[in-house]
């Protein structure tokens, strides 16, 4: 599973050749660590047209220091930017300090939603997106490039906190929109505390990393995974101090039981739980189809909807989908799967406002990337090289970064987060 080319390309020798042969150049990323829980570097805060809000309280409490020199994190706030020359001043506010953004450094600009009434507004906005997926990837050097959306200077501190850390190291070319803020009490150091997640699929991959950071972060975790996985779930409720569940998620009653085992009720839902059965359409049988439709759609659907009729659910409560890249861009062999993370996509966006405004669960997806995994082990070595560095970051991710991503969505001040997909796959070359 190691990934022999990126320790390569770290060494001078390798630096020198892949150079030279105008290969894919990775840079080590700066990911979270208790001992290196911040960027290595202060913040510089920027403008671009007349800003909408006061963002420097919410910056302050990030407490990354200013920074002029090398930052390791720039926000441009690009909110009042309403017109073709206003965007002149993105250019104006940037270009001088690209060479000096730190290595793992962020780039985060902001920006309004698009203004169906002035198409100027909407064109300089919308011109945004095609900025940050440019420049995420232009910029090399483990950094990223991401683009959030404000209605609300308030509603976006949990989303500048998560992309101003080493926690997004692998969330690169994102427009993430925001809504108004939710009310919540925050203890920013174990702000699951008190809260309980349940992770299908938590034995082990993806998953179990989600169970872990939730643990992290402060949450009673349930492990649920099918009855033969029932030792792993059992081992990895144990080391992170929650419980397992041996349950098969496409079972008909399955959202019953997970009621019946939560019986003071849950706070955040992830729906990990996934599988392959990869084919050429022409070559696929009704048996390969069926199972990953109903693994990684239909029983998404039917526990979600069950637990929220029996109000097992409380309110502030999160749910977080697993989609995938394949879902967006689509994957020759993958029909199945496509439309089962396509359709995970549709439920997302559906439900996520009524999920608000009649439960007060917000509802989100993460799309993964290529993610260094059993799974993505076991793909022939040409094809596993080519996920690995088909991305900006060159490199595939690793299941602390969707976990990363799942635990910002999870967190009680992500209320504003609603209906996005997030992509985790370092700006993958696949699709938008
Ligand atoms: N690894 C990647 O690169 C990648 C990329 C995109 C999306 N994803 C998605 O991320 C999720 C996790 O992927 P992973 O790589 O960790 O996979 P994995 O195969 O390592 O783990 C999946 C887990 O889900 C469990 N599971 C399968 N069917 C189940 C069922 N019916 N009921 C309960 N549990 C069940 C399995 O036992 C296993 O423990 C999946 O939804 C997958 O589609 C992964």
């Amino acid at each position: 599973m190691a990934d022999r080319y990126l320790r390569f390309a770290g060494t001078a020798p390798g630096r020198f050749l892949t150079r030279r042969l105008g290969l894919p150049q990775p840079a080590p990323l700066h990911r979270f660590s208790p001992g290196r829980p911040a960027l290595g570097g202060g913040l510089l805060h920027l403008t671009a047209g007349k800003p909408e809000f006061d963002l420097a309280p919410v910056l302050a409490r990030t407490g990354l220091p200013e920074d002029t020199g090398t930052p390791a994190a720039v926000v441009l706030d690009a909110t009042g930017v309403r017109d073709v020359d206003a965007l002149a001043e993105v250019h104006a506010a940037l270009h001088p300090v690209m060479r000096s953004v730190a290595s793992s450094g962020r780039i985060v600009v902001l920006g309004s939603p698009l203004d169906p009434a002035d198409h100027h507004q909407a064109a300089a906005q919308q011109a945004l997106e095609g900025f940050v997926r440019s420049l995420g990837k232009e910029i090399g050097r483990g950094r990223t490039v991401n683009l959030v959306r404000l209605t609300d200077a308030g509603a976006a501190e949990s989303t500048l906190r998560f992309l101003l850390s080493p926690k997004s190291a692998y969330v690169s070319g994102q427009v993430i929109g925001t809504g108004a803020a939710q009310e919540a009490e925050v203890d920013w150091e174990r702000p699951l505390a008190g809260r309980t997640a349940l992770v299908t699929g938590g034995a082990r991959g993806i998953g179990e990393a989600v169970a872990a950071t939730l643990a992290r972060d402060g949450a009673r975790v349930v492990v649920l995974d099918v009855p033969q996985a029932e030792q792993d779930a059992r081992r990895v409720a144990e080391e992170l101090g929650g419980t397992a569940l041996a349950l098969d998620i496409t079972a008909a009653d399955a959202g019953g039981r997970i009621a019946a085992a939560l019986p003071d009720g849950l706070d955040v839902l992830v729906h990990n739980a996934g599988i392959t059965r990869d084919r050429r359409l022409v070559n696929m049988p009704a048996e390969r189809w069926s199972p990953v439709l109903e693994v990684n759609l239909a029983s998404v659907l039917r526990t979600t909807d069950a637990l929220l009729a029996a109000g097992a659910l409380r309110r502030g409560g999160r749910i977080v989908a697993t989609a995938s890249i394949a879902g967006l861009a689509g994957n020759a062999g993958q029909t199945n799967y496509g439309a089962s993370k396509a359709g995970v996509v549709g439920l997302v966006r559906s439900l996520a406002p009524r999920a608000l405004a009649e439960h007060g669960v917000t509802v989100n997806a993460v799309a993964p990337g290529f993610i260094e995994t059993k799974m993505t082990a076991a793909v022939p070595l040409f094809i596993r090289e080519a996920g690995r560095r088909m991305n900006s970051l060159a490199q595939g991710g690793l299941p602390a970064d969707v976990a990363e991503t799942t635990a910002w969505l999870a967190h009680p001040a992500s209320g504003a987060v609603n209906g996005q997909v997030v992509r985790v796959c370092g700006q993958s070359l696949l699709g938008a």
